[in-house]
């Protein structure tokens, strides 16, 4: 079964397809079969956001769709930056000037306790809708550490390894990850969905 992803990441189908290709699933992206879309994330919740892009490109493709939705869930900043972690501080920042924002917002003194967040939702043109949702939970670190993953991965620390994910290998992050656990989910889902 061809699934289209509604998004334009290279790495994202990348890690879908070691997943789910055994289960004779393949994760194309939207420009495979000539689209070229920008969804609106007009939601309020990862769910909204992710059901939005999985929709949008599903209808538009007439294949089944796969979008995931994720972010970084800070407590002392009540739960920013959440759906807005890609673009928090605007559209001027890049990675390093959104994670440096992210750490002089931090109050001094609060707990740094925080947890990433992805969501993963599948739209079939039938109708159905799969979701699945992982979360890994962590601190916001003081300083950047480590040079691998992206994003917020050089804040984010995770008290049991003393690590951030920047400082994990791709396969460490993958098993812990917000996306990893949903990807893991989703697998499952899609599992006893394909056996109806
Ligand atoms: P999305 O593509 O709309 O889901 O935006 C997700 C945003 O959340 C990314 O641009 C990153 O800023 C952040 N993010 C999500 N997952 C991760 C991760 O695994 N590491 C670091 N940042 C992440």
């Amino acid at each position: 079964m061809k699934m289209v992803l509604a998004s334009k990441n290279q790495k994202k189908m990348k890690e879908m397809n070691e997943i789910l290709s055994g289960m004779g699933v393949e994760v194309c992206l939207q420009a495979d079969v000539g689209l070229d879309i920008d969804v609106e994330e007009t939601g309020t919740t990862f769910e909204e956001n992710s059901r939005l892009k999985a929709q949008a490109v599903m209808e538009a493709s007439g294949l089944p769709a796969i979008a995931d939705d994720s972010g970084l869930c800070v407590d002392a900043l009540a739960g920013a930056p959440g759906v807005y972690s890609a673009r928090y501080g605007g559209e001027g920042l890049d990675d390093a000037g959104r994670y440096r924002l992210l750490l002089a917002n931090m109050p001094k003194g609060a707990a740094r306790t925080a947890k990433f967040v992805s969501v993963i939702t599948c739209c079939f043109p039938s109708g159905d809708v799969l979701t699945a949702r992982g979360e890994c939970p962590g601190t916001i670190a003081f300083a950047p550490m480590g040079e691998g993953g992206f994003g917020y991965d050089p804040v984010f620390f995770l008290p049991k390894l003393k690590k951030t994910f920047a400082q994990l290998s791709a396969e460490e992050k993958n098993a812990i990850s917000h996306r990893g656990l949903a990807l893991a989910e989703f697998q499952g889902k899609l599992e006893e969905y394909l056996k109806k």
